[in-house]
């Protein structure tokens, strides 16, 4: 299976124009890689446009959150269906910086479920915010997962990609990632725990992708030692040239 690139603007660019170009670059070389899918995730504004020539483009456009009801009274959100009515094939879910400002393990979980009936990706974000010497980490992380996943049929476990992101290392500099050894042992945790939830083999039916301030520099180490299926990078995407040298690394021969 392919690797994948979830490239998350966040709050970024600051205007429409610049939004345009960087897709532009992005688009130029994306397309001699071909054992990588590169999904943006845009914010709302500048959906419109990006999904436009989408057709002609590899690159799949993504939003960084949805609400989960499909109609109605809910002033300043966005529908799964207006999405979907746009183009956008993938959608973050429970970013750290949004469960800061406020969401809840419930309001992701149903999230989910709208974003899986609408037949999007949903890109499920989970991370603990440190560690302590005793693991409860672990127990954090396993409820995180569970809520998330409850009312989710095994059917749609191939759609979801879970992006396992420690919040300590999100925005930091680019030796402060998690180590890829670290890493691999991480993505056993989250299969083991799909393994309780549903069972060994469809515990390994989700996708599990690394985010924390991944770079050229890292993400060797973190793809290839770290045995995830993709990555999800913040800064680095809206920077063309790292985005190029990320995806030649991912596609050099030791991605095998
Ligand atoms: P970063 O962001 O790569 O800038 O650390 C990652 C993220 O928050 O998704």
């Amino acid at each position: 299976m392919k690797k994948i690139i979830v490239g998350n603007w966040k709050m970024n660019p600051l205007s429409q124009k610049e939004a345009s170009e960087i897709l532009s670059s992005l688009k130029r070389f994306t397309k001699n890689f071909k054992k990588t899918e590169v999904v943006i995730c845009l914010p709302f504004v500048y959906l419109p446009s990006a999904s436009k020539n989408q057709k002609s483009s590899p690159i799949k456009i993504g939003s960084q959150n949805v609400h989960w009801e499909e109609k109605g009274a809910f002033t300043g959100e966005v529908s799964p269906i207006m999405l979907k009515d746009l183009g956008v094939s993938h959608v973050i879910l429970g970013h750290s910086e949004r469960r800061i400002a406020g969401e809840t393990d419930e309001t992701i979980n149903n999230k989910l479920i709208a974003v899986l009936k609408n037949k999007m990706t949903p890109i499920l974000c989970i991370g603990e915010s440190e560690r302590d010497e005793d693991g409860k980490f672990f127990e954090f992380l396993k409820t995180q997962l569970k809520i998330a996943f409850s009312k989710i049929k095994k059917s749609d476990l191939s759609n979801i990609i879970i992006a396992y992101e420690p919040v300590w290392a999100i925005g930091k500099s680019e030796d402060e990632y998690m180590k890829g050894e670290e890493l691999h042992q991480m993505t056993i945790f989250i299969r083991k725990v799909l393994s309780e939830i549903y069972n060994k083999k469809d515990a390994w039916e989700p996708r599990i992708i690394y985010g924390g301030s991944v770079t050229s520099f890292n993400v060797e180490d973190i793809v290839f030692q770290g045995q995830v299926d993709g990555i999800l990078p913040g800064r680095a995407s809206l920077n063309p040239i790292e985005m190029k040298k990320i995806l030649q690394i991912m596609e050099s021969g030791k991605n095998k």
